[in-house]
Parts: C-alpha cells; sequence; structure tokens
C-alpha cells in the first residue's frame, strides 16, 4: 500500500495540500494534527494538566475519538468530521488554544503512544496521504513517498492569520508569529518525535508557490515515484 507523508512545521500548506492530493489519487487522508487537538481539547475540557504526563495519557485513553469522512459515500476514510464523544469539535479544534495545548501534549511519549494506533489504522488500500510532524519519520516509516514541506516564517503566519479568519476566528499577525515560532521551535526541539526531516524526503518550499502549484508538484512527484517501480501481483502499484 502506498503511503505519501508530508511533514513539516503549520502554516506551510501542507493540511490543504496533502487533502487535495488524497482527493485526486482517491487515497484516504490522515491529518494527524486533528489526532493531537482533539486529544488535547478532551484533556483541557477534562481539566487535566498537560503537563502531568500520567494523568494525560490516561485520559486520551479512555477518550471516545471518533473521525467521521468528508464523503460517507466515497468509501476513503479521513479527517474531515472530529467527534469527542458525542459532541462535533471539528469547528474548535481550528482555535488557537487547540492548537497550542496539542503542541504541548505532543512532547509527552506516552501520549503519542496512545495515539500511535488510531492514526496507523488509517492506513487501508488503495493507500494513504497523511500529514503532520513525524509521519514520515515514526508513524509511517517505511512510507513510499515522502515530502518535508517548509514556507519562510511570515507567510505561514499570513496563511494562518487567512484560515483562521474562514473559520471566523479573529487573531493579530504580531501574535500569530509569536505563537507559531513557540509551536515550532516546541515541535522541532522535544525529546521524542520531533519535527524533522527524515532522511529520504525531498523538500519542497511553499513560498512563493500557489495551493494548485504546490499540488502539481506532489502529484507530479507521486507519479513518477510510482510509475518507477513494479506492478504488484495485485495489479496496485507500490514498491512491493
Ligand atoms: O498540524 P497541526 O498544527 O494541526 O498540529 C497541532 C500540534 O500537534 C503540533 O503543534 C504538534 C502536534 N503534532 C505532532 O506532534 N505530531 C503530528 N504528527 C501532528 C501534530
Amino acid at each position: 500500500m502506498t503511503v505519501v507523508a508530508i511533514d513539516g512545521p503549520s502554516g506551510a500548506g501542507k493540511g490543504t495540500i496533502a487533502r487535495r492530493v488524497a482527493t485526486e489519487l482517491g487515497y484516504h487522508f490522515l491529518d494527524s494534527g486533528a489526532v493531537y487537538r482533539a486529544a488535547a481539547l478532551g484533556c483541557v475540557e477534562a481539566g487535566i494538566d498537560l503537563a502531568d504526563e500520567k494523568a494525560s495519557a490516561a485520559a486520551v485513553k479512555a477518550m471516545d475519538i471518533r473521525f467521521l469522512p468528508q464523503d460517507a459515500d466515497s468509501g476513503l476514510v479521513d479527517t474531515s468530521r472530529v467527534l469527542l464523544g458525542t459532541h462535533d469539535i471539528t469547528a474548535r479544534l481550528r482555535s488557537e488554544v487547540a492548537a497550542d495545548s496539542a503542541s504541548r501534549l505532543a512532547v509527552l511519549p506516552s501520549v503519542r503512544e496512545v495515539l500511535l494506533p488510531i492514526q496507523r489504522e488509517f492506513l487501508k488500500p488503495p493507500g494513504l496521504v497523511a500529514d503532520g510532524r513525524d509521519m514520515g519519520t515514526v508513524v509511517f516509516p517505511t512510507a513510499r513517498i515522502k515530502i518535508f514541506m517548509t514556507a519562510s516564517a511570515g507567510i505561514r503566519a499570513k496563511r494562518r492569520l487567512e484560515q483562521l479568519k474562514d473559520h471566523g476566528i479573529d487573531a493579530k499577525l504580531e501574535s500569530l508569529v509569536q505563537e507559531i515560532a513557540e509551536r515550532d521551535n516546541r515541535d522541532a526541539n522535544r525529546k521524542h518525535a520531533p519535527m524533522k526531516e527524515a532522511e529520504d524526503a525531498i523538500h519542497i518550499d511553499t513560498t512563493s508557490l500557489d495551493i494548485e502549484a504546490s499540488v502539481a508538484l506532489v502529484i507530479d512527484h507521486v507519479r513518477q515515484t510510482l510509475s518507477g517501480n513494479k506492478k504488484c501481483p495485485d495489479g496496485e502499484i507500490t514498491s512491493c
């Protein structure tokens, strides 16, 4: 099964691009940030101290987090809608509170361990596009295609501002620049599964690329990589 792993800092465009690539390829889609955000919101709502690793991991383990696809008839799984128990928390996942608590929860190895199988469950035929921080290094280390996507700090903050506005959330550019830098620093320097480029990843800088051009670049890379491979006995093109 083919996995396209897209990692990188927030605002590099990987979420939007990964989703579009998944749709074009007809693959399942995992926004692993949504998994961390959901777990973090669950902890915050339960009043758990995110610095308490034992309590956080136990709370996350007991949580009923469910992911519903955009189009239930497509037969594809994705992370478009997120339920915590009976509550639809999809919209709240986009808040800065969710982003910040997710980054803080994500430093805890025992929480990452609980969330690992949840993420791996998304891998089903014919393939998966997964975006996050450790898709190519930890969650799907044998992924056929690994991409590390970046963009300048300034453009990432501007994109984040637009994204928040689209969700009806008010924010200031200066404070976003600072918050993003703080989160990047925490994500890249944590001890366990830090955000880093896999050795076998290709690097894409989207600073001066729009979504269309970025999607085209990724699709082209995927097709070229896959066409260099033999066909598996079942006719699926992978690295078998
Ligand atoms: O991609 P995002 O901004 O929605 O992710 C929110 C936080 O979740 C991010 O700051 C770090 C954490 N995260 C992680 O540690 N590993 C992942 N694979 C995805 C997200």
